[in-house]
């Protein structure tokens, strides 16, 4: 038995869990690279689809592994009736991370072998996810506000198509590139907290869905994925630009923390966050909606304050969640699903590690230090007080 202490790694901060080939996050210079290729070059040049297939491939595909993947993907994109269903139900009562969950969970029903792990049958669950979480998204913000779903599009791609199940409308080419992007730059990022809960529910040899079901309910809290929409609901709240720096400086000196800022990895600039602070200012320029350009303006204020009060003293930055809601409602999005964008286009980075983890299983299985005490005689319920 364990007399001294032992060194505990709160929150597993600093503990190194894995080797990986997926990404490599640089905290203290703020860069991002996928498989290798920078995030940056990935947003310019690439899209979603293609980013996916390298995180879960390991490599850029060829043309005709390219169609070959979207054609599957475009096949898939469709839900069952029952889903339907129950996301119908539940629209009206739950958060849409929570519909997400059970919704994906429900998938698991249409697959004829869950549990096979060999790798051609994990890869196509992973597709046939990637293909319905946007559905299931959409279907949410559909019935939430109690409109008719709307079936999926296959002369788009998947983000593209997520928006026209949303809206009922094709999105134009900025609004397409914006979509893209999010979805780009929401892929992947090394064992973040939901990554490592589908590794963990993964370890046990647990099927896919139950891995990724795993991911959504981590990735819920406002302390990750959540984040988006709380940073956004900040933003609400300050109202008027001007009230931007009252706002901050109060929340501050009440201790309070700023939704959308600081991270467990970077110290600097988010590169996501810098990426998709660029389109918020060509957004700007392409004369949004009162309400947005008044959001973009709080976003912006507030951003310059944390940096001058925060980053370079304390190195709290801003994340990519504090400047993915103004941008999503630059689309019209609701701030209730943005976090299942996030779940959906995260599929392909938790898809990536399951792969990648399935390769040389190891059951996680860490160690706690005891606090309490041992042999307690035990009192029958009758004499407790
Ligand atoms: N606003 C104000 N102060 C902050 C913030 C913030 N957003 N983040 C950290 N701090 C302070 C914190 O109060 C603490 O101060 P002190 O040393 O005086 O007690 C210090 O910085 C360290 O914070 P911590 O929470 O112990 O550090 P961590 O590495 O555990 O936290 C974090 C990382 C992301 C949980 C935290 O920065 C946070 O809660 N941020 C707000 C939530 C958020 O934006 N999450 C999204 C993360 S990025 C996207 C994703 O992966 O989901």
């Amino acid at each position: 038995m364990l007399t001294q202490k032992p060194t505990i790694n709160y929150g597993l901060e600093g503990i190194y869990v894995d080797e990986s080939a997926i990404s490599k996050v640089d905290g203290q210079n703020g860069r991002l690279w996928y498989r290798g290729y920078s995030i940056e070059e990935l947003a310019d040049k690439s899209n979603f689809e293609e980013v996916s297939y390298l995180l879960i491939y390991g490599k850029l595909p060829t043309k005709t592994e390219f169609d070959e993947f979207v054609m599957k993907l475009k096949d898939r994109t469709g839900l069952p009736d029952e889903v339907k269903r129950v996301i119908r139900k539940m629209a009206p009562i739950a958060h849409p991370m929570d519909i997400m969950r059970t919704a994906t969970s429900m998938l698991v029903m249409y697959d004829k072998d869950p549990n096979n792990r060999d790798l051609e049958s994990t890869v196509d669950k992973i597709i046939t996810l990637l293909a319905k979480l946007p559905s299931i998204a959409a279907a949410i913000g559909r019935f939430r506000e109690k409109k008719r779903y709307i079936e999926p599009d296959s002369s788009l791609n998947l983000s593209e198509n997520f928006l026209y199940m949303l809206t009922g409308r094709r999105p134009n080419k900025f609004e397409g590139k914006l979509i893209d992007l999010m979805f780009i730059l929401h892929a992947e990022h090394s064992t973040n907290a939901s990554t490592f809960s589908v590794l963990v529910t993964a370890s046990t040899l647990a099927d896919v869905y139950a891995a990724t079901t795993t991911g959504i309910g981590t990735l819920k809290g406002p302390l990750h994925g959540g984040a988006d929409e709380a940073a956004l609901n900040m933003i609400k709240a300050i109202g008027d630009p001007d009230n931007t720096e009252k706002y901050i400086e109060e929340a501050l000196e009440g201790k309070q923390k700023i939704m959308g800022f600081g991270h467990r990895v970077y110290k600097a600039y988010d590169p996501r966050a810098k990426l998709v602070r660029s389109y918020l200012e060509e957004s700007l320029i392409k004369e949004p909606t009162d309400e947005v350009r008044r959001l973009l303006q709080i976003a912006l204020r507030a951003e310059k304050l944390m940096i001058e009060k925060l980053g370079k003293s304390k190195g709290i930055w801003p994340n990519i969640d504090f400047l993915a809601g103004p941008l999503y409602r630059v689309l019209g999005i609701d701030s209730k699903l943005f976090t299942p964008i996030f779940v959906a286009s995260r599929m392909s980075g938790w898809g990536s590690h399951i792969v990648e983890y399935w390769n040389n299983n190891k059951l996680v299985r860490p160690l706690e230090y005891y606090t309490g005490p041992l042999d307690v005689p035990y009192k029958p319920i009758e004499l407790r007080q």
